[in-house]
């Protein structure tokens, strides 16, 4: 951390440390289950896109130099991973979800931090004394698709703060913040702890704000919290769950929203609010 610590979702904090993350959890050498056949099919469609638009919409040079100086800026910037999971990674979801049958899944995003502190299935995820946001209870059972539990099915839990900010990405939040991997009990149940978050905003002030900006969209997510449910024998299941009501539910930047995804919570008698939610794993 720098000592111009302020606390706002900089790209240069966000965004930078999003594609550290990436390259840490990739495994060295050639990449895995990727064909040279399919590079050539794949890029070659990708390509022929770009010469469609370039041909119906009249691209000019200084169009296409500025779109180089674009390019170089977002990888410099560090914002690949932010870029394509906003505006890429739902089209491959939903490709993947065609061989799936349980709960319905969504984009993994950018700010995944694999190896969090295990927690029992009644738990709080670790948060601030002073977190701020709504408290929430987070309830339910993981399944196999015949209906039976799944006993010890783990829930890696992730989500932004009450600002909308991820721990390990902005700046000033404790690692391991509002993230956790709780373990179901023997009946596959869970419950689980935290504070409601807030909505997320794409960093305004790198590349990838900056061309929101200039085409004139919104920058904003619906409130959500990640999931990644996993038991071994099972197909994991990459998730996101937003909230009835919410803002940006209906114009999602990153097009991740589902009808099937959407929590009601209700508000409890000690005051806090309650959701209940099962998951469906399919068998490998
Ligand atoms: C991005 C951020 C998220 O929190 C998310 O869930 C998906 C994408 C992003 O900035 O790319
Ligand atoms: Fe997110």
């Amino acid at each position: 951390m720098t000592t111009t610590d302020k606390v706002s979702p900089t790209a240069a904090g966000s965004g930078a440390s999003a594609t550290e993350t990436f390259r840490a959890n990739q495994q060295h050498g050639a990449p895995e289950g990727v064909s040279a056949e399919r590079v050539g099919t794949v890029v070659r469609a990708v390509l022929d896109s770009v010469h469609e638009a370039i041909r119906a919409h009249r691209v000019t040079y200084p169009e296409f130099q500025a779109a180089k100086k674009w390019l170089i800026e977002v990888g410099e910037g560090g914002e690949w991973p932010l870029f394509l999971d906003v505006f890429v990674e739902h089209v491959v979801e939903q490709v993947a979800a065609e061989t799936q049958q349980g709960s319905k899944g969504s984009i993994l995003g950018p700010y995944y931090l694999p190896g969090q502190q295990r927690l029992p299935s009644v738990a709080a995820l670790p948060a601030r004394p002073d977190e701020k946001g709504a408290p929430l209870v987070f309830a339910g059972q993981v399944r196999d698709i015949d209906g039976r539990p799944i006993a010890g099915a783990e829930l890696d839990i992730w989500h932004a703060d009450a600002q909308g900010y991820y721990s390990g990405f902005a700046p000033g939040i404790p690692e391991g913040n509002l993230r956790g991997v709780v373990v179901a009990d023997d009946q596959g149940r869970f419950e689980i702890s935290t504070v409601q978050p807030a909505p997320y905003q794409i960093p305004t002030d790198g590349p990838t704000g900056r061309l929101i900006e200039t085409a004139g969209w919104h920058p904003w997510r619906p409130a959500h919290l990640h999931l990644i449910v996993r038991a071994p024998g099972y197909r994991p299941v990459t998730t996101q769950l937003y909230f009835e009501g919410g803002e940006w539910l209906d114009s999602d930047v990153a097009n991740a929203t589902k009808p099937e995804l959407v929590l009601s919570p209700k508000a409890q008698p000690d005051g806090r609010l309650r959701s209940e939610y099962d998951f469906v794993l399919d068998r490998t």
